[in-house]
């Protein structure tokens, strides 16, 4: 067995997976050619969130915090849901009962962490002249969406007290305001990125009366089923007018106009990479934005519906995807809360949220069997973060998926067509999650390819392959699945990305029958703004067959990558006991290498603490 790396040869080109070039993959290809391609998270915003309405005060937020952190439990961003502001007023927070948060996100940030604001898109008229700079401005400058006369502001009612005006973001002066106010209150509140919610916009006092005037565009002879009332039930009227238009056509593109300015207001505040999470979303909305799937309840069908919406939003372009953890509205229980943290640790944007009034749900307040659990779970998550992360390389530069269906890479296999229980990150590794209440095993479909179990690296059994096998799922556990032929780079985890970042890279290689694999590793610092397009990165490509893996590397545009160590390289569904090591024809010492007698698992070890990263020695 020989590992050889390779001097590095400049390369324009990036790695793409089979389904980039086949498929579905040439189609979405073509499709995000169109709509935009998805834009590159921030390394940090892949790592695990944490959120609720309703914490109240700031000591109850600490005391969550606290205790996540004293089970050591794997987390790197903080939520502020509206119940951080001032009665609910954009651009303020309450100074009474978050007394002293400005200094507690300063905390947070020094200890590797970031942190997350919500602002919705409606301003209260109704506070006193020349004492709420949103409204004054905005009324100054004339973003908001008028009625149908074009000029007076349509009124509305939302979380603030009184009436609301509603921000119109088709509007290039709503924008800049947008952006001066976010500007203004990054040194307020040191948020990293911006939560933007009820874009759709939400409105409570439409649909509660006719407060629309009696016109064809209000009223017109059709209507969709799913408003048994009007068009503008929970929202403004259809002939409000918009910059771009009459809000009856420009409606469903009120949570899109929004994300582009949020993503621009957001990357210039802070100065690096940004985030954005939008409740509404159309068309184009992953370029600037990921999506949450809304206000779900903690139902075990709700977790089930979660992958059906996440493998969606792949499709539509849009992979930094989630649903609320352990469920938003109604209470949690222990084994569903359990399950759902099992299963969300797999989604790319892992956050557990809970809706006001509800009991609490976060990973740490189950106590120590269900801390112990989330920690081993989110930190399978985090090793592999570096394989997300080049998916979601792969998703910027190609359109890929990053989380996909067994469909999806079984083009041919009617059997996968059906299946919505489970799921894949990229081609190559399989998440099957307990979704019913009681299971101790899950009834996993194998397409044909060589499998290998994630915890033990065990060869599925053949026999198993092109149809459903029982496998056993214990309350601790997910099951988890690794295909044969891919290399999927991993990083030892820590309780932050911020420090994991720093410890020594992995890489799993998973054989298929011909003893052969690849994949690939990108690399950047992980929050600077468009280092692809810059040209910021370290690429790798891995290529294992006939008992040699070789590294090349495409792109070495990354200085940081300089000091990346790997310290363990597994290598699965080796057929041969191997005798002996080299790494650039030199023997590796003997001690350095495992051999497991079953015939599947074969472990290097710390062979390479002082070299460099896959450069040629
Ligand atoms: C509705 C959002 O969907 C939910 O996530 C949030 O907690 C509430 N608004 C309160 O801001």
């Amino acid at each position: 067995m020989g590992i050889r790396t390779w001097g590095y040869r400049p390369h324009e080109t990036p790695v793409c997976t089979n389904e980039a070039r086949e498929g579905f993959g040439m189609f979405l290809e073509q499709n995000r050619g169109a709509i935009g391609r998805p834009h590159m998270p921030a390394y940090w915003s892949l790592g695990f969130q944490l959120s609720r309405w309703g914490y109240g005060n700031i000591d109850v937020l600490k005391e969550t915090v606290n205790r996540m952190h004293r089970y050591d439990i794997p987390y790197d961003v903080q939520h502020l849901d509206i119940d951080y502001m001032e009665r609910r007023l954009d651009f303020t927070y309450d100074k009474e009962n978050f007394a002293g948060l400005p200094e507690y996100l300063q905390e947070l940030k020094k200890a590797g962490m970031h942190n997350i604001i919500i602002l919705d898109p409606f301003i209260t008229k109704d506070e006193e002249p020349g004492t709420y700079r949103p409204y004054d401005l905005g009324e100054e400058m004339g973003v908001w969406v008028n009625n149908s006369d074009g000029v007076t502001p349509a009124v509305g009612q939302a979380w603030p007290p009184g009436d609301s005006v509603f921000p119109d973001y088709t509007n290039p002066r709503t924008v800049e305001w947008w952006t001066q106010l976010c500007l203004e209150f990054k040194n307020v509140l040191d948020y990293d990125g911006i939560w933007i919610d009820m874009n759709e916009p939400s409105n409570f006092l439409q649909g509660q009366f006719p407060g629309c005037a009696d016109n064809d565009i209000n009223n017109p002879p059709y209507i969709p089923s799913i408003s048994d009332r009007s068009l503008a039930q929970k929202t403004l009227c259809p002939d409000s007018k918009t910059y771009l238009g009459e809000h009856y056509n420009t409606h469903s593109l009120f949570g899109w106009s929004q994300t582009a300015p949020t993503f621009h207001a957001a990357q210039q505040a802070t100065g690096k990479r940004a985030f954005v999470l939008s409740r509404s979303t159309f068309v184009g909305s992953g370029k600037h934005g990921g999506h949450w799937l809304g206000d779900n309840f903690s139902q075990w069908k709700d977790m089930h519906y979660s992958i059906i919406g996440m493998l969606e939003f792949n499709l539509f372009g849009i992979p930094y995807i989630g649903a609320d953890i352990c469920g938003f509205n109604y209470n949690t229980t222990y084994e569903l809360c359990l399950r759902w943290m099992q299963l969300g640790s797999f989604y790319p944007f892992s956050r557990n949220h809970n809706a006001e009034g509800n009991m609490e749900q976060d990973p740490a307040f189950f106590g120590e069997e269900f801390a112990k659990i989330s920690r081993a779970t989110l930190r399978i998550r985090y090793s592999l973060l570096p394989y997300l992360y080049t998916l979601f390389f792969e998703s910027h530069v190609h359109g890929n998926t990053v989380v996909r269906s067994l469909m999806h890479e079984f083009t041919s296999d009617q059997q996968s067509r059906g299946i919505d229980t489970a799921f894949l990150w990229g081609p190559a590794f399989m998440v099957a999650p307990v979704l019913e209440e009681g299971a101790r095993s899950v009834d996993v479909y194998f397409p044909e390819a060589t499998w290998f179990d994630y915890y033990t690296g065990y060869k599925v059994p053949s026999a198993w392959r092109g149809t459903y096998a029982t496998v056993a799922a214990p309350l601790n556990k997910i099951p988890l699945f690794i295909r044969g032929g891919y290399i999927l780079p991993e990083q030892a985890p820590a309780t932050t990305t911020t420090k994991s970042r720093l410890n020594p890279f992995g890489l799993i290689i998973a054989l298929n029958e011909q003893g052969e694999a690849s994949g690939s590793l990108f690399w950047d610092d992980g929050d600077s703004i468009d280092t692809i397009e810059n040209e910021n990165y370290f690429l790798a490509k891995y290529t294992y067959g006939a008992g040699n893996l070789k590294t090349e590397i495409l792109k070495n545009g990354y200085r940081g990558a300089d000091s990346l160590r790997y310290n363990k390289i597994t290598i699965l569904g080796l057929k041969l006991k191997p005798h002996a090591v080299t790494l650039n024809g030199r023997a590796i010492r003997r001690d350095a290498f495992s051999y497991e007698l079953n015939g599947v698992r074969a472990a290097l070890r710390d062979y390479e603490k002082s070299r460099g990263h896959g450069k040629s020695q």
